[in-house]
């Protein structure tokens, strides 16, 4: 482990020169909250706006990467903070290629999204908190996780038996109550035509 004698190596090609010839800034939108809550379909949602006004853009999904680069995690704290730990790395890659990431993960601890937010420039990382009642999204139970949650098939479930830290001061919170999945997407490109980010 470390960093021992290893050298770092400039890239021939840089950030710069890359968001140059894209003409557009590469950030992540870092979307968080409850299993249910709409995270991966907002996400995939706001790609496709950023695709077809030809924005370089990618979607890193919780369910996704959990099949592959992170098949050896599970769901205790230490996993998921390894987890978020990994994905915070890959973002840094994807963002210094010149991408608008989205990344849809539970990623229930703060320290863990603050550890992702420091590893980023000021104003690349772009706390999405996606809000939905417990409530809610039980009854949506897309996947069925809560109903086996409740009866006690799935331990360390987030909401029911394992702690979800809502942001305390997000760029954007997006309800996904009160917003269909297309108004929702629209928000938040609004918020980045504001920040000059789109
Ligand atoms: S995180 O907590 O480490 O950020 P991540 O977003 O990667 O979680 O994975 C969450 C997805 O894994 C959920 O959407 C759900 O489909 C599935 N899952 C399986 N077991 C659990 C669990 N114990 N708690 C939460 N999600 C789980």
């Amino acid at each position: 482990m470390g960093t021992k004698n290893i050298v770092w190596h400039d890239a021939s090609v840089s950030r710069e020169e890359r968001n140059k010839k894209n003409g557009h800034e590469s950030f992540v939108l870092w979307f968080t909250g409850l299993s249910g809550s709409g995270k991966s379909t907002l996400a995939n949602a706001v790609s496709r706006k950023l695709f077809e006004n030809d924005k370089q853009t990618y979607v890193l999904d919780g369910d996704n990467v959990r099949h592959g680069l992170n098949n050896d995690l599970g769901f205790s704290p230490e996993d998921r903070k390894e987890n978020i730990r990994r994905i915070g790395e890959v973002v840094k890659l994807f963002v210094d290629s010149g991408q608008i990431v989205s990344t849809a993960f539970i990623s229930p601890y703060r320290e863990d999204r603050q550890q992702v937010r420091d590893l980023l420039a000021e104003g690349e990382f772009i706390e999405v908190y996606v809000k939905c009642s417990l409530e809610t999204c039980e009854e949506r139970d897309p996947k069925g996780l809560y109903k086996k949650a409740r009866n006690g098939d799935i331990p360390s479930f987030t909401g029911i038996t394992s702690p979800y830290e809502e942001p305390e001061d997000p760029e954007i919170i997006v309800n996904t109550e009160d917003y269909a999945i297309e108004e929702a997407a629209d928000l938040l490109i609004d918020h980045l035509k504001e920040k000059q980010l789109f």
